[in-house]
C-alpha cells in the first residue's frame, strides 16, 4: 500500500475474533483498483482550486486518481473512481450482460446490515473548532461556483415518520466554519426536511465520505420509485452485510469503513444562497436559497483519503446504471429489448438508446413509447436492431444514416414533463421529447439490410502481424 500516506492498514482489528482483510469502502476499493492496474498515483503537488479538477477532466473522469499532495493540506484526495463502465462492472464483480438482472435482484431482495460495536472512522473524533474549509482539502471545479463543494457526499437521514433510513449523494456548498448548504432535488428527501421545519424542529444528517462502487450504486436508487432500504440493497449487491456504526452525536448509522463522516443538523427555517455552480451538463446553475447543514461532529481515519466528484457527466454513471433497470422493464413490457444505453454523454438521463429484436413492426415505435415514458428525463432515444452496438456512438449513426427515414421514423412529442438540467427550454422542466426508430423492416424488405461481415475478424490478434502494435485497439486506440 506505498500509494497510501500512512501505508493504510487494512487489517480488520475492529471486532473481536476477526482477523480479516477490510473489503468495504474506499480504502478498500483503491487497494483493488490498484491491484488490477487501474489507479494513477499523482505525487506532484496540486491546487485544490481548479487544477485537481482539470486533471480529473483531462481523463473525462474515467480514470480513478489519488492525489497524494494537494497544497495547504495534509490529507490525499482520490476522485474520479466511478466515471468508468467497465471498472464499475469488475468493482462489484459482474458482467455487462447481466447488471441489470443483479441490480434488479439486489432490490427486490435487500439483506440485512450489520452494526458493529466500533469501526476505523471512528479513530478520530472532533466536536470542537469544526472548521470544514481548514480541515479538509474540498475542490473548487469552475471559475464561477460560488465556493469550494463536497460533491460527493451520501446524505444519510432517517423519515421522522417511519424511521425508515434515507441515503443520497447530495452536493454540499462550504459555506465557512463548520455550515455547508445542501441542494436537495428529491421530493421525498426535501419531505423529510420540511416535516421537521413544520414542527420547528431540526432534521438529523450524516455525511459520508470515502464509500465504495456498491454503496454509491445502492444510494443511486429512487426511494419513491421503490421504497427501499439502500443499505440492505448494498448489503445484497456486495454479498455480504455491510458494516455500520452509529454515530457520534446522531441517531443514525454510517459505514464502519468509511474516510470521514460529517455529523450535524439541517436547522429549520434557515436558507442560505446555493450556486452558482458548473453542474450536470456543463453549464452553471443559478444561485437559489437551500437549506445548511451545521456539522457538530467529524469522525474520520486516521490519515483519512477525502473523496470528490468531478461534477459533470461521468461522475453520474451510477445514477445512469439505476437508469437503465428502469428503461429495461418499461421497454420489455412492449418490444423484445435486448440491451438499453442511458448515455455518458447525455448526463446519464436525457439520451438513450435501446436494442430490441424487432418480430413485427411497430416494435420499433413501440420501444420508443417505452423508453419516452420509463423516466421524465429522458429526451430523446434512438431505437436499432440487435446487428447495432449500442454502446458505439458510430455505430448508432450508421443505423440512422441507413436505417431511418423521418417522415415515418422520426416521432416528436412537444411540451412533455423533463428535466431542468438542460438550458435549452424557455419553460424549466417542460421539453419536446424525440424518439428516433432506426429499426429496419422485417421480412422481405430487411433482406438488404443485412450487415456485410468478415468471417474471423472478431477473433483476429493484430499483434501476430504487427507485433509492435500489441496494446493497439481496433479503434486505433492505445489501450
Ligand atoms: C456525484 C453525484 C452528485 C449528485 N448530486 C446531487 C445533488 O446535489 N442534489 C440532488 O438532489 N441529487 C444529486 N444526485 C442525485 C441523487 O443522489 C440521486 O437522484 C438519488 O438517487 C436520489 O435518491 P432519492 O430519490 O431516494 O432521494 C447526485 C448523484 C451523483 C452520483
Amino acid at each position: 500500500m506505498a500509494y497510501l500516506k500512512g501505508g493504510g492498514n487494512r487489517q480488520n482489528i475492529w471486532e473481536e475474533g476477526q482477523k480479516r482483510m477490510e473489503t468495504q469502502m474506499l480504502r478498500a476499493a483503491i487497494d483493488e483498483l490498484n491491484k488490477k492496474g487501474y489507479l494513477q498515483v499523482c505525487d506532484v503537488e496540486v491546487e485544490p482550486k481548479f487544477e485537481l479538477g482539470a486533471v480529473l477532466k483531462y481523463f473525462k473522469n474515467e480514470v480513478p486518481i489519488l492525489f497524494n499532495k494537494i497544497k495547504g493540506s495534509k490529507m490525499s484526495v482520490a476522485g474520479a473512481l466511478f466515471g468508468n463502465r467497465e471498472i464499475y462492472y469488475e468493482m462489484l464483480g459482474m458482467k455487462h450482460e447481466e447488471r441489470i438482472f443483479r441490480m434488479m435482484d439486489a432490490i427486490a431482495n435487500p439483506k440485512a446490515t450489520k452494526l458493529l460495536t466500533k469501526g476505523p472512522v471512528m479513530e478520530n473524533i472532533i466536536t470542537r473548532n469544526i472548521d470544514i474549509p481548514r480541515m479538509f482539502p474540498i475542490p473548487t471545479f469552475h471559475e464561477k461556483d460560488s465556493s469550494s463543494f463536497i460533491t460527493s457526499g451520501i446524505v444519510v437521514l432517517k423519515d421522522p415518520e417511519t424511521g425508515k433510513r434515507h441515503i443520497s449523494v447530495r452536493r454540499l456548498q462550504v459555506n465557512g466554519g463548520n455550515e455547508v448548504s445542501i441542494l436537495v432535488a428529491s421530493s421525498l428527501a426535501n419531505k423529510q426536511f420540511f416535516q421537521m421545519e413544520e414542527q420547528n424542529k431540526p432534521l438529523e444528517v450524516a455525511i459520508i465520505l470515502g464509500y465504495d462502487y456498491s454503496l454509491l450504486l445502492a444510494s443511486q436508487i429512487s426511494s419513491e420509485v421503490y421504497g427501499a432500504d439502500k443499505y440492505e440493497v448494498d448489503s445484497a449487491l456486495r454479498g455480504e452485510a455491510l458494516e455500520l456504526v452509529k454515530c457520534h452525536s446522531v441517531d443514525l448509522e454510517v459505514p464502519a469503513y468509511g474516510e470521514i463522516v460529517l455529523e450535524g443538523i439541517m436547522p429549520p427555517n434557515r436558507r442560505k444562497e446555493e450556486g452558482p455552480f458548473g453542474e450536470l451538463m456543463g453549464y452553471y446553475g443559478g444561485a437559489a436559497p437551500h437549506p445548511v447543514v451545521e456539522v457538530k461532529t467529524v469522525m474520520h481515519r486516521n490519515n483519512p483519503i477525502f473523496q470528490t466528484a468531478f461534477p459533470c457527466r461521468e461522475e453520474h454513471l451510477s445514477n445512469g446504471l439505476i437508469r437503465e433497470i428502469e428503461l429495461y422493464t418499461a421497454v420489455k413490457n412492449l418490444a423484445d429489448v435486448q440491451d438499453v444505453n442511458v448515455t455518458v454523454s447525455g448526463g446519464c438521463r436525457l439520451h438513450a438508446f435501446v436494442s430490441i429484436c424487432k418480430k413485427q413492426e411497430g416494435a420499433g415505435k413501440s420501444a420508443i413509447l417505452g423508453a419516452l415514458a420509463s423516466s421524465k428525463d429522458i429526451k430523446h432515444v434512438v431505437v436499432v436492431d440487435d446487428d447495432v452496438d449500442i454502446f458505439d456512438p458510430d455505430d448508432i449513426e450508421w443505423a440512422i444514416a441507413t436505417r431511418m427515414q423521418a417522415s415515418k421514423d422520426l416521432t416528436i412529442i412537444s411540451g412533455a414533463l423533463g428535466s431542468g438540467l438542460e438550458p435549452s427550454h424557455s419553460l424549466k422542466g417542460v421539453t419536446d421529447k424525440v424518439g428516433i426508430d432506426a429499426t429496419k423492416p422485417i421480412g422481405e424488405l430487411g433482406k438488404s439490410f443485412e450487415r456485410a461481415v468478415i468471417p474471423g475478424y472478431e477473433d483476429i490478434d493484430i499483434s501476430k502481424y504487427f507485433p509492435q502494435y500489441k496494446n493497439i485497439q481496433k479503434d486505433g486506440n492505445a489501450i
